[in-house]
């Protein structure tokens, strides 16, 4: 466990924006920083971080917190692996407090895959580096290959001993349950026995991009043909194949940093490239790139530049993916080698300077490369021709960026010898195509979903308006409490006074109270009650911290509790950025002031509320009189509410 001093330390020196900046790519807009957002696919920003509020909040997807939020939901780290992060990346000194075998036994499951996939892969590098079969077969091998000491520490490489049991036994003799190691696949069960999955081979461990271990790729070393050159963790709770970069974890930055990344087929020629110098490299482990992948690399860089080996069937592979990285509105290149290299040995042999003149000299925008390729095979071949354009064509619809387009169709049509006019409306067929197929999908979907659910469309129709006023009035509530609680302010109450000549009228009356006495007083006389839960916790919480605590400060509260409330928060607080996403006054909506006096908002809010909640009961009142038509104490009451409603209207109408 992680003492409450390292904790109170990790909140001093965070920086959200900081924290953030290393997984999204981040612009300065206004007072807050602007980016793509990391959990959802869109291509116009509207992930926001505020440096003052110390808050994020992803408007495509509804998510927001803080910064120990944004780590759990991204690298999907829990609350201390959250904290341990960032005194890491803060050069914070952890003091822990030794965690019992009961204590390892209650973390999560899938914290348990971390944790054993952590303590493989140290123990896989302590077996390269400190047995003498680690150092001679294993090392030796790497050694070999040309990795140099540094490049094998940098990516953890490792070694798993040549016995069948040797690590199992030893995790399990650690405390590690043998439920977890199957879970993660290191160990293999089949019956009642067990064995090492990665058994006589080196190992290379891939991580998350945070730099948590998620899995292994182990390769074998003897020339066995009846076993497979790599052998890979399996797909687990936290292994998943298709949204890994292999590297990514050591390349970002300088992916960042070079605003560009290169894409290779293999671990091998990751590590051969970062050790040459080249270290914005990664590897989609020899399948064809996801759009999961994909994205990984958009939040750090716009240009991926694919590189391929020489030979003829690489190309090939290599093209078919592309499509999908253009279609995330990407720039790419492609490079390929002499026939017969590869990445790893191109860059084996050659320095740092001519691998990197060698890069620029060959890498090709990739339009402009599928084009002459094709091009090359079709030369004399109208049929292909044919098709060869309509294929160049699917590749430049791809691209998101309409200006883009127009470019690479004119370039098109002059490496392939053929108008533009041609290009153009072969496009717009293509698109027209790609529309129709849009639409019917989505009409079809529309039709099941009517078929499939009646019932859930009527009654989302007849309650969604009055579940909304309450749910926007009690988050009002939890907002100025948040932003205005610890204040001191003039309410101006109205109450109803007889004047010198026997009237009724409202006389205001001011008492002076910090702000969150008066909504507390204030709901206790209604005998409100929260209808949202999760407001009905914050509330409480809230209530409770201004009582005890004068100097409140939302910055050091929304540490203190849940992360579904931290979220609640961040998205009350978040609310006035939204205004400058969406440019409200651009389209001359003006969001009414937040200024407009502290003391008539609350009162405002406060009264709207009441209102609400009388008009509910007048309702409630109405459904029983209709069924039970005698009963005149009822009807008084509806009276009596009818009466307090004019009167509350009233007073609204002078606080307004
Ligand atoms: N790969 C795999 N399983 C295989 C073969 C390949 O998972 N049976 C993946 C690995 O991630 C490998 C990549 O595909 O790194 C590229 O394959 P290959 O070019 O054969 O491997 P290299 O990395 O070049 O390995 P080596 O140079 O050691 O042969
Ligand atoms: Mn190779």
């Amino acid at each position: 466990m992680i003492s409450k001093s390292t904790i109170d330390k990790v909140f001093e020196t965070a920086r959200v924006e900081e924290v953030i900046g290393d997984f999204v790519n981040l612009k300065k807009s206004g007072s807050s920083f602007k980016g793509l957002s990391p959990f959802s696919e869109e291509r116009t920003p509207s992930f926001m971080v505020s440096p003052v509020k110390q808050i994020w909040k992803d408007f495509s997807t509804g998510k927001g917190g803080t910064v120990i939020s944004f780590l759990m939901e991204h690298e999907h780290f829990t609350y201390p692996e959250a904290i341990k992060y960032l005194a890491n990346k803060y050069g914070i000194e952890i003091e822990e407090i030794e965690q019992t075998n009961a204590q390892k036994e209650e973390a999560g499951e899938r914290e348990s895959m971390y944790l054993v996939s952590e303590y493989a892969n140290n123990y896989f590098q302590d077996i390269l580096h400190k047995t003498d079969q680690g150092k001679a077969i294993g090392l030796s091998y790497f050694k070999e290959r040309g990795f140099t000491e540094t490049s094998i520490k940098k990516f953890q490489l490792g070694y798993a001993l040549d016995e069948w049991t040797a690590f199992s036994d030893q995790a399990i003799k650690q405390g590690y349950s043998l439920k977890y190691l199957e879970r993660t696949g290191l160990t293999i069960v089949k019956d009642t026995k067990q064995f090492d999955r990665f058994k006589g081979r080196v190992l290379f461990p891939i991580h998350s991009m945070s730099g948590r271990v998620l899995g292994f790729g182990g390769r074998i070393l003897a020339n066995n043909k009846n076993a497979a050159k790599y052998l890979n963790s399996p797909e687990s709770d936290i292994y998943h194949k298709s949204k890994v970069l292999y590297g990514i974890y050591q390349a970002k930055q300088s992916i960042a940093k070079e605003d560009n990344c290169y894409l290779v087929e293999g671990y091998t020629d990751v590590i051969q490239f970062s050790q040459k110098g080249i270290a914005n490299v990664v590897s989609s482990s020899g399948t064809a790139l996801t759009p999961d992948q994909i994205r990984l690399i958009n939040r750090l860089t716009k240009n991926i530049t694919v590189l391929f080996d020489g030979d003829a069937a690489g190309i090939r592979a290599a093209i078919r993916g592309i499509d999908l990285i253009l279609e995330q509105g990407m720039n790419v290149k492609v490079c390929s080698f002499p026939e017969g290299e590869d990445p790893d040995s191109f860059a084996k042999q050659n320095t740092l300077e001519d691998l990197a003149t060698y890069l620029n000299d060959n890498a090709k925008d990739f339009i402009r490369y599928k084009a002459s390729l094709l091009m090359g095979d079709a030369q004399n071949d109208p049929v292909k021709k044919a098709s060869l354009i309509r294929d160049m064509v699917v590749s430049i619809s791809k691209i998101p960026n309409p200006i883009q387009k127009e470019v690479y169709v004119q370039e098109c049509a002059h490496i392939m010898e053929i108008s533009e006019d041609v290009l153009f409306s072969t496009l717009a067929q293509i698109e027209k195509k790609e529309r129709q197929d849009a639409n019917k999908t989505y009409q079809k979907e529309q039709k099941q979903h009517e078929q499939n659910a009646p019932f859930e469309v009527v009654k989302h129709h007849s309650l969604g308006k009055t579940i909304d006023i309450q749910f926007e009035l009690e988050r009002k509530i939890i907002e100025l409490l948040l932003l205005y609680g610890t204040r001191t302010e003039d309410f101006e109450d109205l109450v109803l006074k007889e004047n010198d000549s026997g009237e009724l009228v409202l006389e205001p009356v001011v008492h002076t109270a910090k702000v969150f006495e008066k909504i507390y007083l204030a709901l206790q006389e209604d005998e409100m009650q929260f209808s949202n839960q999760n407001f009905k916790a914050l509330y409480d919480t809230i209530i409770e911290t201004l009582n005890q605590d004068e100097n409140f400060s939302v910055k050091t509260f929304i540490n203190t509790v849940s992360p579904e409330s931290a979220a609640e928060i961040t998205a009350i607080l978040m609310n006035d950025e939204r205004y400058t996403l969406h440019d409200w006054e651009r389209n001359n909506i003006f969001p009414k002031s937040k200024n407009l006096g502290v003391a008539q908002l609350v009162n405002e809010t406060i009264l709207n509320l009441r209102c609400f909640l009388i008009d509910q009961k007048v309702n409630e009142f109405k459904q029983k009189t209709n069924s039970d038509s005698q009963n005149n104490t009822i009807l008084e009451d509806v009276l009596n509410y009818s009466n307090l409603k004019m009167l509350l209207s009233r007073k609204l109408n002078r606080v307004l």
